[in-house]
């Protein structure tokens, strides 16, 4: 795959079928950052796009999130084809931060100093060499600093530190900015959004797509994509089975620093939280991690260990003033990995939702696949893991 979006390929498409010759007529359910980068290149590849958004565009988990592009750092064991499709992901923000800029005249602040893993203790240490173990036989690009190299790079840091592991392709982004620029890009390049319409169901009629239902209207459509995030199980598309997605609660909290002074530049993993420096001078402290349904609760236990972790990495933070503290609701699959791709059991249907934990760095290749799959009617092997069939009831035995 090239490391540039554009341009998406418009060879004929499979999916107009229902209107030979003609872009097809694309109704996109959700507006986080996958629904609207969608829009985005789809209209800009000529297709009649309309998005349906149950609230206001990018205020779901796009607006919660951190931002971080943490491909490297957050490589887990077992996900050998999903750090694949994030380390493509990765390599292509660059150019769609770039592109996206462009298209909406509003910055992104994509930051490139990289993220350190940081240990404290020496517990820490010993787990931290683990981890690079684990890393480096992955090939990832990962260097070890000594204490006093992270210290070098970091200054405020904790007075006792085990070394950290640098991972300097891990960038952020504001995802917040994100969301705004892609709602302009979305809007200029045609795409009609549709706010406050909740959508209730994809109508069908043999086996295809007809649309989208809002309130009682049918919306018509030859190609529904449903991008509903954490509550992508809720919107009904029978006869395909309900997706499975649930909500993973994130608690976070931002700190105030002086944007002149901030007291970090790297992203920071430490033990038990993560702190992620913006431009506007934004500390932010994530995340916990809850299976709680849509429980919108900030709790004094959540927001409490965000803080306790933070501190024992930054004892400067302790000066800072609370800026705000909210609740996100990660998009989590069966097996935590993304559903890309048409579905088997409804034709038109096409899926962009599950992204867990890394949907901002995942929006790239997201965008890139499945607006791909749309025009063309193939879909890049990159992304055949991550087919919604997977799910599947297998035969039983015989
Ligand atoms: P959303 O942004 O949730 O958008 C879905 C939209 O669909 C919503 O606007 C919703 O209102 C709408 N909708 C729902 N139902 C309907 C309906 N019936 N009809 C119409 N519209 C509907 N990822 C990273 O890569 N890096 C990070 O650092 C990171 N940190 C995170 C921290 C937290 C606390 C959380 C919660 C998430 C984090 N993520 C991170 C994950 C990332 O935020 C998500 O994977 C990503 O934003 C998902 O985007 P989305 O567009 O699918 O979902
Ligand atoms: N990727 C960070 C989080 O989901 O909290």
């Amino acid at each position: 795959m090239s490391e540039s979006l554009s341009p998406v390929s418009s060879s004929p498409s499979s999916l107009a079928t229902a209107r030979p010759g003609i872009a097809p007529r694309v109704a996109i359910v959700g507006g986080g950052v996958m629904g609207l980068s969608l829009g985005w290149q789809l209209a800009g590849a000529g297709c009649a796009v309309s998005l349906f958004e149950a609230g206001e565009t990018g205020r779901g988990a796009s607006h919660a999130a951190a931002g971080m592009l943490a491909a490297c750092a957050e490589a887990e064991p077992g996900e050998e084809e999903l750090l694949a499709l994030n380390r493509a992901s990765q390599a292509l923000w660059p150019a769609f931060a770039a592109e996206l800029e462009a298209a909406s005249g509003a910055s992104v602040d994509l930051r490139t100093e990289g993220t350190l893993t940081i240990g404290l203790t020496a517990d820490d240490g010993a787990r931290l060499r683990h981890l690079f173990a684990f890393q480096t036989s992955l090939g990832l690009p990962v260097q070890w600093l000594t204490a006093a190299e992270t210290r070098r790079r970091e200054p405020r840091l904790a007075g006792q530190l085990s070394g950290a592991i640098l991972t300097a392709e891990d960038h952020q982004v504001d995802n917040r900015k994100v969301a705004a620029a892609l709602k302009i890009a979305a809007a200029r390049a045609g795409v009609s959004i549709f706010e406050h319409s909740p959508v209730a169901k994809v109508a069908t009629s043999g086996g295809r797509v007809l649309g989208v239902v809002v309130g009682e209207e049918l919306k018509p459509a030859d190609v529904v994509i449903l991008a509903a995030g954490a509550w992508s199980r809720g919107v009904d598309i029978t006869p395909a089975a309900p997706l499975p997605v649930r909500p993973v609660k994130g608690q976070m909290l931002a700190l105030r620093m002086d944007p002149a002074a901030p007291l970090l530049n790297h992203v920071i993993w430490a033990p038990g939280s993560y702190l992620v420096p913006r431009r506007d001078g934004r500390l932010i402290l994530g995340a916990t991690t809850e299976e709680k349904g849509f429980d919108t609760d900030l709790t004094a236990g959540g927001q409490l260990a965000l803080l306790t972790h933070a501190w024992r990495a930054l004892p400067g933070l302790e000066e800072l003033s609370i800026h705000e503290q909210w609740v996100g609701f990660r998009p989590g699959s069966r097996d935590d990995a993304p559903i890309l791709g048409p579905s088997a059991e409804v034709e038109g249907l096409v899926f962009a939702t599950g992204h867990h934990r890394n949907g901002i760095l995942l929006l790239p290749v997201t965008a890139r696949l499945v607006a791909d799959f749309v025009l063309s009617g193939r879909l890049d092997p990159l992304a055949a893991p991550f087919e919604a069939g997977r799910f599947a009831p297998r035969a039983a035995a015989e």
